[in-house]
């Protein structure tokens, strides 16, 4: 059993890390899709969000260090930082590799967000879904408890949430610009038959259909 403590911390580390890349995404999708519609309130859940990510890092780093402590293979520099340096399933590990890079990369920008232009921050933030399906399938592929029951069914669920969210989240995103669309369908410039009109509500002027 002592021998093989670092291969079971490696193995346990790694689910929770995919359990918290997985809760992070999902927490992210219910903040920006309001799903819940204010209960828990979305402050809360975009500090959940946050923290779930931070906490991804920190079991991914056990993750690691657990494997290089582990003498059953090598893992040494180069395998960690290096995708397909590893003698052992080449292909299996990058996927984990470059799932870290990015990791490391969302964790860094969004510590560094209020310095960092919102495009920039965006962008490296969305690639937190590729986090997500490169963490996936590591973990089937490497994985030693991959082919058992309770990781399969895991992973459904967590696939299966991760895609109905991203689904809701895009149909009502088009929805949202669809509406703003038909509302003002050249944005600056008032369409024929429409008015500008400025209230306390409103106080931005924007053409109004007359009529
Ligand atoms: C975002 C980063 C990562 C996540 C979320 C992650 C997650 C996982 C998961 C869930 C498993 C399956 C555990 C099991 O079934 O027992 C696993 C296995 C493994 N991972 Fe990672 N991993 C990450 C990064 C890495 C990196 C950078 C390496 C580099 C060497 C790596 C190497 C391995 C190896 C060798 C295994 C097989 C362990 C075994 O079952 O014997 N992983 N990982």
């Amino acid at each position: 059993m002592s021998e093989q403590i670092y291969w079971y911390t490696a193995r346990s580390s790694g689910i929770v890390a995919l359990v918290l890349v997985t809760t992070s995404v999902v927490w992210g999708l219910l903040f920006s899709t309001r799903l819940l519609q204010g209960r828990p309130s979305p402050k809360w859940l975009l500090a959940l969000h946050r923290h779930l990510g931070g906490l991804a890092v920190i079991f991914t780093a056990v993750h690691i260090a657990a494997l290089v402590a582990d003498s059953y293979v090598e893992f040494g520099p180069s395998e960690i930082l290096v995708p397909f340096a590893s003698e052992w399933q080449p292909q299996a590990v990058a996927w984990g590799v470059v799932a870290m890079y990015l990791l490391g990369a969302v964790e860094l920008t969004s510590l560094l967000q209020k310095r960092l232009p919102r495009r920039l921050w965006r962008w490296v933030h969305l690639s937190s879904y590729l986090v997500f399906w490169m963490s996936i399938v590591h973990g089937l592929t490497a994985g030693t408890d991959a082919g058992t029951q309770p990781y399969i069914v895991g992973s459904r669920i967590a696939v299966l949430l991760v895609v109905f969210l991203s689904v809701y989240r895009i149909m009502t995103k088009r929805t949202v610009k669809l509406a703003a669309r038909r509302s003002n369908p050249r944005p600056g410039r008032p369409s024929p038959g429409s008015a500008l009109q400025e209230s306390p509500q409103n106080p931005v002027a924007v053409p109004v259909q007359a009529g």
